[in-house]
């Protein structure tokens, strides 16, 4: 496999020396990207703050590009990082949280306008709710150091930036704490086979992730007998990228169509389904990648617990009901053509793929559904797990976590 690096060369000091006998250092805007083979390392974070004598950058694992090639994305803007998010390269609810922290950083560090790039940010994905919420974090650190002047603004941003990365690495652990712990609960006697949908590794977060975090937990425990992977149509997270998390940790695994989990659960293959979440109402109701909910409802007819694993950063108090959630559309082409995303990288547009639909056909392809409270067996957080998933129990579990502060609105979320 190739694998890209971007390191600092041992020999002249240079952060950006590429060595290696196949290299890309294809640009895409202010997003460029290098390969390199031979280079064993598994250990790729999905996000990392460099500071390169040319200034610093937010360098990406491209996501889209797995698990053919480990290659990595140096943003140098905030235009490049916010293609970066539309077209998937950096994806999933925590990620998404650090990467608009961060971005907001790099605007402040390389002294663009930092409002704008805030509100670029924010809305560059709308359904994810970590994503304002980070972008919010930093952009508050950036004002309220206003007096200290810009190199101060830049370097609370950052702090704030790196706040929210290691906060994230902590809540994973928690999660798959309480996690192993509830399955233990719902499960006695282990030999667990759990199904996901689409990717909660470590991929989208600072530390092992959310919902594969605690399946991550409950393999080491010995406790896994088997891993379902959903594919997850169209953008395939489960197979492409769930798989090559699974791959690496040695999990027992087995990739299935998203129509094929149906027949898991009558045959009565599936002891648990644990997915994580994107947005998490105040009423309990969940949007995740499409095809969630009707996991659940396939899960409650069954009498198979469905376990939302979430920090409670995904939690929006303020979005009372899972109606209210907005849930993105993405492009039809992604439905109606098949495209290797590692062969074409982000922004691949339509007409690029092969077709797999009549020239001209319709799609109808929302991101993300929408499960309601009543489906979901327990949400685990960092804070604790909630069960049943009531009003009062999430804003309860919301109001003892560390971020209760700016849920109260007094201070970190402010404008
Ligand atoms: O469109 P994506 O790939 O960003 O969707 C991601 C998901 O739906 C994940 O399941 C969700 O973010 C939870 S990951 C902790």
């Amino acid at each position: 496999m190739a694998v890209a690096v971007v390191y600092r060369c041992p020999e002249c000091e240079e952060t950006f020396c590429w060595r290696g006998d196949r290299r890309q250092t294809e640009r895409m805007g202010d997003q460029y990207e290098v390969s390199e083979a031979g280079v064993e390392a598994l250990t790729i974070p999905s996000l990392r703050w460099e500071e390169p004598p040319e200034g610093p950058v937010v360098v990406l694992l491209d996501q889209t590009r797995l698990p053919a090639e480990e290659v990595e994305l140096v943003c140098t803007d905030v235009p490049a990082l916010v293609q970066a998010i539309r077209t998937l390269a950096v994806r999933g609810a925590p990620l998404l949280g650090i990467a608009g922290a961060y971005g907001v950083a790099l605007a402040a560090a390389r002294g663009f306008d930092v409002e704008e790039a805030a509100e670029a940010l924010a809305q560059a994905r709308p359904t994810a709710v970590n994503l304002g919420w980070g972008v919010r974090r930093a952009a508050a650190a950036y004002r309220t150091a206003a007096a200290g002047g810009p190199d101060a603004q830049a370097a609370a941003a950052l702090a704030e930036a790196r706040a929210v990365h290691d906060e994230d690495i902590e809540a994973s652990a928690r999660m798959a704490a309480h996690g192993l712990g509830l399955l233990g609960e719902l499960l006695p006697g282990g030999g667990h086979r759990i199904l996901t949908h689409c990717n909660s590794g470590a991929l989208v977060s600072g530390g092992e992730g959310t919902a594969l975090a605690v399946a991550l937990a409950a393999h080491r425990a010995g406790e896994l007998r088997r891993l379902w992977v959903d594919e997850t149509r169209p953008l395939l997270q489960g197979a492409r990228l769930t798989a090559y998390e699974a791959a690496r940790t040695g999990m027992a695994y087995t990739v299935l169509p998203d129509g094929a989990a149906g027949s898991l659960f009558a045959g009565g293959e599936v002891d648990a389904v644990l997915i994580g979440a994107d947005r998490i109402a105040a009423d309990g109701s969940v949007a995740n990648k499409v095809g969630s909910y009707p996991l659940a409802v396939l899960a409650r007819y069954h009498h198979v617990p469905f376990v939302v694993v979430a920090p409670t950063s995904t939690v929006d108090l303020e979005t009372e009901e899972g109606s209210d959630i907005e849930v993105e559309q993405r492009p039809g082409h992604e439905v109606t053509e098949f495209s290797l995303p590692y062969a074409q990288g982000p922004g691949a547009e339509a007409g690029t793929g092969i077709p797999v639909a009549p020239l001209g056909a319709q799609a109808y392809n929302p991101a993300f559904d929408v499960t309601p409270a009543e489906l979901v067996t327990a949400i685990v957080t960092e804070a604790g797990v909630v069960s049943p998933v009531t009003r009062n129990g999430l804003a309860g579990v919301c109001s003892t976590s560390r971020w209760s502060k700016s849920r109260s609105g007094n201070g970190m979320m402010a404008e």
